[in-house]
C-alpha cells in the first residue's frame, strides 16, 4: 500500500483510528473523514494523515472529498466506509428521527461513499482500479433486539456491498467491494454501555467461543488485507472478525 491513497471514514476513534494507524504505518497517504474534529485532528497528527470534516450523511461533504482527492492526491486506491452509530432502541421504542438518522449514517452514508469512490477510482492515472471496504457487523446475521435500526443497517450493508461489487465487476471497472463483520470490539460505541452496566463486559466476551472481545488492530488487519492486491480476487464477500461468534450454535449450558 506504499504511496496508495486511502480514505477512512469514522477515523477519529475506535476501529477507524486503528485503520488510519495501520495504513499510515504501511506508507499509504491517508485522508481521515469524521464529524469529530478534535478527535480527527488528534489521530491525523499522531499518524501523519490528513483530516477532513466529513459528515457521511451529506452529499456535499462527499463532493468536497472528491475535489480534495482530485486536486491534492490525483487518485483513490481504497475507501474504508467505516463511520457508524448505534441507537439502542428496540422495535417498540424506535422513533422516526432516531431510526432515520441511524440509517442515514450507517447505510446512506456508505452508499454515498461507494458512489464517490467509484467516480474517483475510475479516473485513476493507470486506469480504473480500487477497493472499497464497508464495515458491517456480526449483527448483519445475528440480531440484537435492543437496536432494531442498527441491525437493519448492518444487514443492509451486505446487500449494498454485493450490488456494488457485482456492478463494478460486470462493468470491468477493476474495483472490488467487500464487507467486514467485527464482533464485539471494545471501542467508544461499547465503552459507554459497559460504563453504565459493568456486568455487560464478561457477557460481551462470551459472545465469541474464543471467550474474548475483538481488538481494533485485528479488524484493521482484515481491512488492510482487503484493500491490498493480496485480495485481488475477493469481491462481494463478507469477512468475519469475531472469534467464531456466528459459527456457534447457542450453548446448552
Ligand atoms: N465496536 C464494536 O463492537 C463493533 C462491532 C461491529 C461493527 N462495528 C462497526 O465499526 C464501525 C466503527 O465503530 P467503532 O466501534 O470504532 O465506534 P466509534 O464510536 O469508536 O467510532 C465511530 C466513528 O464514527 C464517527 N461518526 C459518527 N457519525 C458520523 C458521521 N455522520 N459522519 C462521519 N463520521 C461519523 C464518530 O465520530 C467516530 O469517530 C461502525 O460502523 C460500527 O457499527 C463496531
Amino acid at each position: 500500500m506504499h504511496d496508495k491513497v486511502v480514505v477512512v471514514t469514522g477515523g477519529a476513534s475506535g476501529i477507524g483510528e486503528a485503520m488510519v494507524k495501520r495504513f499510515c504505518a504501511e506508507g499509504a497517504r491517508v485522508v481521515l473523514g469524521d464529524v469529530d474534529d478534535a478527535g480527527g485532528l488528534r489521530v491525523a497528527e499522531q499518524h501523519g494523515a490528513q483530516f477532513l470534516h466529513l459528515d457521511v450523511r451529506l452529499p456535499e461533504h462527499w463532493q468536497a472529498l472528491e475535489h480534495l482527492l482530485g486536486s491534492d492526491y490525483g487518485r483513490l486506491d481504497a475507501l474504508m466506509n467505516n463511520a457508524g452509530i448505534v441507537s439502542n432502541q428496540s422495535i417498540v421504542e424506535a422513533d422516526i428521527s432516531t431510526w432515520s438518522n441511524l440509517l442515514s449514517v450507517n447505510l446512506t452514508g456508505m452508499m454515498l461513499g461507494c458512489q464517490t469512490a467509484i467516480k474517483v477510482m475510475q479516473k485513476n492515472p493507470e486506469g480504473s482500479a480500487g477497493s472499497i471496504v464497508n464495515t458491517a457487523s456480526s449483527t448483519s446475521y445475528l440480531a440484537i433486539p435492543g437496536d432494531v435500526a442498527y441491525c437493519t443497517s448492518k444487514a443492509g450493508v451486505v446487500g449494498l456491498t454485493k450490488s456494488v461489487a457485482v456492478h463494478c465487476a460486470t462493468e470491468g471497472l477493476n474495483i472490488r467491494a467487500n464487507s467486514i463483520h467485527p464482533g464485539a470490539t471494545m471501542t467508544a460505541i461499547l465503552k459507554q454501555a459497559v460504563n453504565e452496566m459493568p456486568e455487560l463486559e464478561p457477557k460481551l466476551a462470551r459472545m465469541s467461543p474464543m471467550g474474548r472481545m475483538g481488538k481494533v488492530d485485528e479488524v484493521a488487519a482484515m481491512a488492510f488485507f482487503l484493500a491490498s492486491e493480496e485480495a485481488a480476487f475477493c469481491t462481494g464477500g463478507q469477512f468475519p472478525v469475531e472469534g467464531g461468534t456466528v459459527s456457534e450454535h447457542p450453548r446448552m449450558l
